[in-house]
């Protein structure tokens, strides 16, 4: 854990607002966003189109200057220059010279990050080697697919071997063999000890890659916490399903285990938030009532997700009267 204890990313109460022009009103995409993250760690910044993840990232990279709060990466202010070198960045529709090949971009960026001419060759070629590419690799980047753009990004952002890397929606409009290469591109990076900071709107990615998420809504933090602690933890509803339960004791699972009643005739289900499903169980058994399974549910990100969004909506409306 020790490795993983030194803070790498630290966002503290982070404002950003926009003008759209002169004269119109500034209209407000961050409202004191903060968070952090520690090395080695995958951290995903989760939230719908439009959140203000792109933003957020702008500021972390130095691109856009936020209205107020501070952000440091490697214990830097990211309005600093010198600590760039350490950070890699794959931008959310990066552009590439479609007429020059995988191994050509490559070399440019090697060189425009600095590598040594004597290096570049041989760091090119593992890099293109690591993201699949080798065989690609004099092909020009036109006859290329989106899933291999994508990785010659990634390739990009790592080209002078960065400690901490930033990718923006690195899964979108990938097919899924496309996204599994992209996934397992970036387990390899937190295998190599890099920390990783994404942005993304796909959930099924990040249950399976990042260890820690903040979710983000309307340009709010609603949710921060470690994957593992929804995906394991303790905080879930179970369905039990029930054959030849009386009506009376049904309306005694309502009253004392708040359970919700679904389903007719012999066959029953029976959902409870009770952590503990072994009194209801109980009364169950002792009514005469059968057991024919158990299924715990655990509380899914996309719940949490979801929850947020209607939050967010119905403060929208009550903001708007
Ligand atoms: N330069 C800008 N000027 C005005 N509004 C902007 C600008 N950039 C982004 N926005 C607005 O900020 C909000 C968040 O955008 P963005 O950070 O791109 O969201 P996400 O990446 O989560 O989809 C959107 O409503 C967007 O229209
Ligand atoms: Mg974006």
């Amino acid at each position: 854990m020790s490795r993983e204890s030194r803070e790498v990313i630290r966002v503290a109460n982070i404002v950003k607002d926009f003008r759209p022009g002169f004269g119109l009103r500034r209209k407000r995409v961050l409202h004191g966003i903060s968070f952090s993250v520690c090395e080695g760690e995958i951290f995903g910044f989760v939230g719908p189109n439009g959140a203000g993840k792109t933003t957020l990232l702008k500021v972390l990279m130095g691109l856009i200057r936020a209205t107020a709060g501070e952000a440091t990466i490697l214990g830097c202010d990211v309005h600093e220059t010198e600590f760039r070198r350490h950070i890699g960045f794959l931008p959310e529709n990066p552009y590439f010279y479609d007429y020059l090949t995988g191994r050509e971009i490559l070399t440019f960026y090697a060189k425009l990050s600095g590598l040594p001419r004597a290096q570049r060759a041989d760091r090119v070629a593992l890099l293109l080697g690591w993201v699949g590419l080798s065989s690609a690799a004099n092909a020009r980047l036109r006859t290329y697919s989106k899933g291999m753009l994508q990785r010659v990004g990634i390739a990009q952002a790592l080209v002078h071997d960065p400690s901490v890397v930033f990718l923006d929606e690195p899964m979108s409009g990938l097919d899924p063999i496309g996204r599994k290469e992209i996934r397992d591109l970036i387990l390899r990076l937190r295998a190599e000890g890099k920390t990783v900071f994404m942005n993304t709107h796909i959930l099924s990615d990040v249950e399976m890659v990042c260890d820690r998420v903040a979710i983000i809504v309307s340009g709010r933090i609603t949710y921060e916490g470690a994957i593992e602690d929804f995906l394991e933890g303790d905080q879930r509803e179970s369905d039990v399903v029930v054959a030849g339960l009386r009506p009376e004791t049904g309306v005694q699972l309502e009253e004392k285990f708040g359970a919700s009643l679904r389903g007719h005739g012999d066959r029953i289900e029976v959902r409870t938030a009770d952590k503990n499903v072994n009194p209801m169980l109980g009364a169950i058994l002792e009514a005469g009532g059968q057991v024919l399974s158990v299924t715990p549910h655990r509380v899914s990100l996309e719940s949490i997700f979801l929850s947020a969004v209607e939050q967010d909506r119905a403060d929208e409306k009550e903001r708007e009267r």
